[in-house]
């Protein structure tokens, strides 16, 4: 079966893994978001902040939901696990000439890293990438000493293509900022290989079919 191409569809589908939800924000979702707030022990893996743990405003929180689904070239999940609501997903910069994207994850509280989500999620959202979307390759940036994020993306295929040498001052020094990316058929390859994967090709054809008969729900938005 062959993808249903870009540009991207009006809806953003649910992706379901064996451990993880992934489906488009929901205004109710703002409450848990502002709730969950800042984690500086993950803000930091971003080269940012150094405060303590703190919530968000309802509106700081509508705004990082809306950066999910932001402009047209840009698809978003929230990161559902046993029903909580534990992270945050996207697809930016989605370019149909050239069959293109930039991907971001993150956990949105510490007591969530390290236990296979985020690599569950990013193969998922690979899956829709490549798969559904068609598209060719997919890139993201790493601060180098983010070993947990370098390894969960070297985990789904991506390799190291670059670096912006010295890119981000932090915490007194300068950091790399890590340019990695993956392309279709080394993801396709990685999917076939790995046991754990065995589901992504069913997931697949469930949301090619979904968008081809439109029977994708219509989330409304945060
Ligand atoms: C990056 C992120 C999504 C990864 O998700 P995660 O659920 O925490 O990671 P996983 O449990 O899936 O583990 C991914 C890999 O990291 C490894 N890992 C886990 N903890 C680690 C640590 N403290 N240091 C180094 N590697 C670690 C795991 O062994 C696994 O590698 P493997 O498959 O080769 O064994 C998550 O850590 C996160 O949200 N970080 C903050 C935001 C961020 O950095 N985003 C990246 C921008 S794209």
């Amino acid at each position: 079966m062959t993808p249903i191409g870009l540009p991207l569809p009006d809806v953003v589908p649910v992706l379901r893994g064996p451990h993880v939800v992934l489906r488009p924000a929901v205004p109710a979702d703002a409450g848990v978001v502002a709730r969950l707030g800042v984690d500086p022990a993950i803000e930091r893996l971003f080269g940012a902040g150094r405060g303590a743990r703190r919530g968000l405003t309802s509106g700081e929180a509508r705004a990082a939901l809306a950066r999910l689904s932001g402009p047209a070239d840009t698809q978003g999940w929230v990161i559902e696990q046993a029903g909580r609501l534990v992270g945050l997903a996207r697809l930016s910069a989605v370019e149909p000439g050239e069959r293109h994207a930039r991907f971001a994850v993150t956990m949105l509280a510490r007591e969530h890293l390290g236990r296979g989500l985020g690599t569950e999620t990013t193969r998922l959202v690979l899956t829709y990438a490549f798969a559904v979307l068609g598209l060719h390759r997919v890139t993201a940036r790493v601060l180098s000493f983010n070993e947990r994020a370098l390894a969960c993306l070297r985990a789904c295929g991506f390799v190291e293509e670059g670096r912006e040498r010295e890119s981000v001052p932090f915490e007194g020094l300068w950091h790399d900022l890590v340019i990695m990316g993956v392309l279709d058929r080394e993801f396709a390859g990685l999917a076939a290989a790995r046991p754990e994967c065995a589901g992504l090709a069913a997931l697949a054809r469930v949301v090619r079919d979904e968008l081809a008969t439109g029977a994708v729900s219509r989330a409304p938005s945060p």
